[in-house]
Formats: structure tokens, sequence, C-alpha cells
């Protein structure tokens, strides 16, 4: 199997630069070797350009540049995650029509827009695994923060059509042309939540009304990881599977250069046991790693954030204790 690392350096979708090295330090750490060694086959390209300028050129090859809109309500940088997010899908769509295994590095978990808009074009009954200590299931109507990163699940929900809430309309949003109605949409039952522990109250609806199954910390509390990641892959069976995996869902003593830390999350060990468990189910199709960012922490924790999302990313690509 082939293996396409595809480097998404995303910053706009929250208030901080840095995001955007992830994919740098990754393959600095010794991504590609880890990953032939565990069997695969790599394909290497660089980074996706997600320069300001080459985004909003109207050719997307830098050309035309046009004046930047301004940002609607609750929607910063709008069509620099719009652009960034249609980009991103497309090439993911196509790693994944050669039969590759996307593994995209963020960014920050904007990125979700693009990554799951192309793997849903390809396979629109893939099961999403997301590990966050956040829902992002935002929209700029309920976004306290107007950040993208806690949106991309919000944006890409369906809704039950008979129900007061219509899917999002994106003719709203410069840059998000590619998503009109009929773009792909998310089934609230081909997601499962794991690790959250900071919802907003919109969010908290949501889950309850369209019925998401989710994992809070405290489930893992009380049942163990184990049974956790059980009734997980339970729900999604049958499915490919999509890993999204947050870095901010592992506590912040563990990896502190995120930019969005939240206290009590995931230990060294569950940490590892989701990745080695969905490994396992031989379903696992694609998979990001978001929101590493080590300009946040001191240079230690810088490294051992960075380090712990390449042993994360050995550990759902494939690599057994035993
Ligand atoms: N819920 C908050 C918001 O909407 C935080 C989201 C954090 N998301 C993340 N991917 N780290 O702004
Ligand atoms: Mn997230
Ligand atoms: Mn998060
Ligand atoms: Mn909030």
């Amino acid at each position: 199997r082939t293996v396409s690392i595809i480097g998404a350096p995303m910053t706009y979708g929250q208030p901080y630069v840095g995001t955007d090295t992830g994919p740098k330090m990754l393959r600095e750490k010794g991504l590609r070797p880890k990953l032939t060694k565990l069997g695969w086959r790599v394909e290497d390209m660089p980074d996706l350009d997600f320069d300001p300028k080459t985004l909003l050129s109207s050719d997307g090859k830098g050309d035309t540049v046009v004046s930047s809109q301004r940002d609607p309500p609750n929607a910063k940088n709008c069509a620099l995650v719009g652009r960034g997010s249609s980009l991103l899908a497309d090439v993911v769509e196509s790693k994944l029509r050669k039969g590759f295994f996307p593994l995209i590095v963020g960014g920050d978990h904007s990125i979700g827009l693009g990554s799951l808009t192309g793997i849903l074009r390809v396979r629109p009954d893939t099961g999403i695994i997301w590990v966050d200590a956040h829902a992002d299931l935002n929209t700029p109507h309920t976004s306290s923060s107007g950040n993208f990163h806690g949106m991309p699940l919000g944006l890409l929900m369906n809704h039950p059509d008979n129900g007061p809430a219509k899917n999002f309309d994106f003719s709203t949003l410069p840059g998000f042309e590619f998503l009109d109605q009929q773009g792909p949409r998310i089934s609230p039952e081909q997601l499962v939540y794991v690790g959250l522990r900071d919802v907003d109250p919109a969010e908290r609806i949501w889950i309850q009304r369209l019925g998401i199954k989710t994992f809070t910390m405290t489930d893992i509390d009380h049942l163990g990881i184990g049974r956790v990641m059980d009734e997980a892959l339970a729900h999604l069976k049958g499915r490919p599977l999509h890993l999204s995996y947050d870095i901010d869902s592992v506590d912040p003593m563990l990896a502190p250069a995120t930019g969005t830390t939240v206290r009590g999350g995931l230990t060294y060990r569950e940490a590892h046991f989701v990745a080695e468990f969905v490994a396992q189910s031989g379903d696992l199709a694609s998979a990001e790693i978001v929101e590493v960012n080590p300009s946040l922490s001191s240079d230690d924790g810088a490294n051992e954030t960075v380090e712990l999302g390449l042993q994360l990313i050995t550990s759902f690509m494939g690599k057994s204790i035993i």
C-alpha cells in the first residue's frame, strides 16, 4: 500500500501562526523513514501552497490577485480557509481515487473541511472518528470565536430536513463556493467523538438533537478506553474509517504545544490505544493529525508535542508492540 503524505500548513482557522510548521517538523523528525519501516510505500509531496497570494488569486495559480473580500460575521479569514479547503479536498480526492492512503498533516483543524469533503466525494459512507477535546460543531451562526477550526463538522453536518434547522448555506461564505448545496455532507450516524471535554452550549444542543455517538472524558473514566473504542468502532461497523486526530485531545502535560489546551485529557497510553485500536480494525482508509503548534510552548514542550504526534502517527499507521 502507498501512503501519500499531504502537508496542509493551514493557520487561518485560528488566531496563531505556528500550526503551519507542523508538517515540516514531523518530516524533520523522520516521518517518512518511520512509515517505510512499517512497510508502506511513501509518496511525499511538497506542502500545499496556502500563501494568501496564491489562495486568493482567481485561477489559484497566483496570476490575478483578487482584492480580499471582507469576512462575514464570525467567519475569520473566510476566503483563505475556503480556498485552502477546496485545494485540499481536490488533492485528497485524487489520492483516494488512485488507491492511496491520504495522511493529512496539519495545520489547524479547519483542514477537516477539505479532507472530509475529498473523502466523502469518493466514499460517502465513511465513518469518522473525531478525537478531540472539542466538538468542532459550530458554524458562524453559533461560534463565539469566529475561528473556523471550531466549525468543520458543524458546516458539513447534514441536518434532518424535517426539523427547523436546515443545512448550512455556503453562498454566504466567500471562498466556500465548492461546497454548494449538492456538496457532500456528514450524516450524524457516521460520526463518533472521543475525548470531548470542552463543548460550547450550541454544540451540546446539536450533539443531543442529532444523536451523535459521543465518548467524553467522563465516559473514558467510567468505561475505560478499551470499552469506549469497542463501542466506537461497533457504531461505525462496515464503513471505511477516517481518523481525525486533534493533538489537543491529549492531556496538555503531554502535548502543551497547541492553541486550545484543556486540562484533563487523554493519557499517553489512552492516546496510543485509540490509534492502535483503529489500526487493528483494518478499516482505516485515511487519517489526519492537526493543531500541533511548536511555537506555543517552550522548546522542550514543542519537541515533546511533535514527538508525540509522530508516535501517534506510527501507531495508527500500523506499528504494533509485538
Ligand atoms: N469551541 C471553540 C470554538 O468554536 C474552540 C474550538 C477549538 N477547536 C480546535 N480544533 N482546536 O472556537
Ligand atoms: Mn479540533
Ligand atoms: Mn480541539
Ligand atoms: Mn467557546
